[in-house]
């Protein structure tokens, strides 16, 4: 994409088009992965129950998503529920699959009118058979389309998806030497696509919670304070600013600003 196709989308004379116009589109991140937190925080804040956080997070995903195709990203990848999400009390869960449903619902137009394609990763055959569903409606929409893969983590852990891999290693009947970090890269949900450049958590918490464990190896991560519910373009344009100037050296000793592993 280019400037001029993302100024579209902008005010004149707004902050976030002062930060798209800092923005160096030939080296974009391929992939930009995030950690979705801080709704249940949000909420609080404003003495409301956890999930009207979620409710309100939908605004953030739209805005997200259209931001990062009109960007040029290639893959987003956005962590939505976790394995360990199910230890949450059963209504707040259940709002949560509601929510899933109808954003997939009220969006799908768009997601396909901007020729997006999605996707799901993580165990999504234990879904609620509605919920799964849905999901395959969006998946089936949008197949054909050539833009940016949206993958959606639901019902997601790294830890599994290294166990699903294994397991499918070991069903293939692989030789034990013939496997290496390329083959099995093939056999995790994220088959075929370039690890994230750029590993975004909202919230200021440190960790990784168990998201793309293998992909994340050499990730560069930006962590902001912002509550996901908060969270807009200008702070993607600001995670993206910030990612441009770091050096990515691999373990190497020669700083390669980011061009290195990001188209
Ligand atoms: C992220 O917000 C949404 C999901 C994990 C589904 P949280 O619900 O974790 O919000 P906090 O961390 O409690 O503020
Ligand atoms: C990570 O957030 C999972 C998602 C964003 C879906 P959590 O709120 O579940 O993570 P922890 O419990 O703070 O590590
Ligand atoms: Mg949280």
């Amino acid at each position: 994409m280019s400037l001029e196709q993302l100024l579209t989308s902008i005010p004149q004379g707004s902050p976030d088009e002062a930060l798209a116009r800092q923005v160096n589109f030939e080296q974009l991140p391929a992939h930009v992965a995030i950690i979705m937190d801080g709704n249940g925080r949000w909420a609080a804040q404003r003495h409301l129950p956890r999930v009207e956080g979620h409710r309100a997070g939908i605004d953030s995903v739209r805005d997200v998503v259209e931001t990062s195709a009109r960007l040029g990203i290639d893959v987003l990848t956005l962590y939505a529920f976790s394995i360990e999400n199910w230890k949450r009390p059963p209504a707040e869960v259940n709002t949560l699959m509601l929510l899933l449903k109808r954003y997939i619902r009220l969006e799908l137009d768009a997601i396909h009118g901007n020729n997006i394609k999605f996707r799901v990763i993580g165990r999504s055959e234990e879904l609620a058979p509605d919920v799964q569903d849905e999901l395959e409606v969006g998946i089936r929409h949008t197949a054909e389309n050539t833009g940016m893969l949206f993958n959606i983590a639901l019902n997601y852990g790294g830890r599994a998806e290294i166990v699903d891999a294994a397991r499918r290693a070991i069903a293939s009947g692989i030789a034990p030497e013939a496997l290496d970090e390329r083959r099995f890269s093939d056999l995790l949900y994220t088959a075929g696509q370039p690890d994230p450049d750029l590993l975004i958590r909202t919230s200021g918490e440190m960790r990784v919670s168990n998201f793309l464990l293998w992909q994340i190896a050499y990730s560069e991560i930006w962590v902001t304070e912002r509550l996901w519910p908060d969270f807009r373009r200008r702070d993607l344009l600001e995670a993206v600013l910030a990612y441009q100037k770091r050096d990515r050296r691999y373990g190497g000793i020669k700083p390669s600003r980011v061009v290195a592993g990001a188209k």
